[in-house]
């Protein structure tokens, strides 16, 4: 996204104009959560609970990517669940390169083999994201839920290293959790083996298991031990360890789960403007961080994505969110650096 948003800031007198619209011509970027289920049993998550019945099909997905293209799309992200249950991933992905979208996923890497791998490389994906939670089998399994799961991420994060091209970029993700921010530093030393482009730290967001994100004991310890030390062993473009902040104000904030210091309670949010998530069952939200917390905008079954997009219910969203973020929004911290620069954008011409 933040290089797709780059692509557009240039001009900031469209920015504020769209912005004050109801309408929104184009979309920049889309995430296709296509599988409402998981081969894995990850503790922080909720996905392999699901049932695959009712996603939307080849066809269905196809036309979305065709509306998406219309809309002049220039990213399309895919996801889950777990993408490569579906057995037309690789094919829909391709399909949306062939419509000028550049594409990028994220997985748990656990079903890829070398012939997926080297499919993948091809289309290009441009970003492949892969979950690794911890430095060995006793700490990813555990977090995942499946034993043998750190051994197939690993050696499909050993083929995407071995096979990748200039094209492909490959990123890390590891959530943190009360169960493995001790063990961030031997994860580091384990990346170093590896080419990869960059490592997001996410902080957990609780769902029903409240009791394992970190407290704000946790969250002391890790910054006092743990970042530090992460801060000299990873030299990685753009890697931060300090994803609870520094201030006592900021590490308060954190525990409460407010990981973008409720930036959203005061500054505004562009993402309905710019983008869209299309949900396993045709359901359309704005965000990740609205999907299934709000009413859904509309069901792409229903109508195409350009007349969702700017349908009524869009409409009244964008200009609900123009005067106020909503609760789901005071605990969001996505698509946080892409909003302040295009805050620092608006503000300069109003
Ligand atoms: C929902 S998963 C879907 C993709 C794939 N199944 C995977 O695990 O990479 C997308 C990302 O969300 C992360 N995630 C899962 N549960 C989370 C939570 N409670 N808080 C923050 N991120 C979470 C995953 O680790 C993964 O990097
Ligand atoms: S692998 Fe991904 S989708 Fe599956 S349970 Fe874990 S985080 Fe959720
Ligand atoms: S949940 Fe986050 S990304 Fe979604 S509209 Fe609210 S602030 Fe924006």
């Amino acid at each position: 996204m933040r290089r797709a948003l780059d692509l557009y800031t240039g001009n900031e007198e469209a920015l504020r104009m769209r912005y004050e619209s109801d309408i929104s011509p184009t979309i920049i970027s889309a995430k296709l959560k296509l599988v409402d289920s998981c081969n894995l049993k990850c503790f922080m998550c909720r996905y392999w609970t699901r049932k695959r019945t009712g996603d939307l099909n080849t066809e269905e997905v196809c036309r979305v990517l065709d509306g998406l293209a219309a809309l002049k799309c220039k990213k399309v992200h895919f996801t889950g669940g777990e993408i490569f249950m579906r057995k037309d991933a690789l094919f829909l992905m391709e399909y949306a390169h062939i419509l000028g979208i550049r594409v990028t996923l994220t997985t748990n890497g656990t079903l890829l083999n070398k012939e997926k791998i080297k499919r993948l490389l091809r289309i290009p994906a441009r970003s492949i994201t892969l979950s690794i939670d911890g430095p060995h089998p006793k700490i990813h399994d555990t977090i995942r839920g499946q034993k043998n799961a750190f051994k197939k991420t690993l050696n499909t994060l050993t083929l995407l290293s071995k096979h990748k091209r200039r094209k492909n970029k490959i990123r890390i993700n590891t959530v943190v959790n009360q169960r493995n921010h001790t063990y961030l530093p031997e994860l580091a030393y384990l990346l170093q083996q590896f080419s990869i482009d960059s490592w997001l730290l996410i902080p957990m967001d609780a769902w029903e298991e409240k009791n394992k994100v970190p407290t704000l004991v946790d969250i002391k310890r890790y910054n006092t031990i743990v970042a530090p030390l992460l801060e000299e062993i990873v030299h990685l473009e753009n890697f931060s360890p300090w994803i609870y902040g520094k201030t006592n104000g900021d590490l308060n904030s954190s525990a409460q789960q407010h990981y973008a210091r409720s930036y959203y309670q005061k500054k505004p949010c562009f993402i309905p403007w710019f983008h869209v998530l299309v949900g396993p069952k045709g359901d359309i939200y704005p965000c990740c961080g609205t999907h299934r917390l709000i009413k859904p905008l509309g069901n792409i079954r229903e109508q195409g994505i350009a007349e969702l997009f700017n349908g009524e219910q869009y409409q009244q969203f964008r200009a609900q969110m123009r005067a106020k973020r909503l609760e789901q929004c005071h605990h969001c911290d996505d698509f946080l650096s892409e909003n302040q620069a295009l805050e620092v954008l608006r503000e300069k011409i109003v």
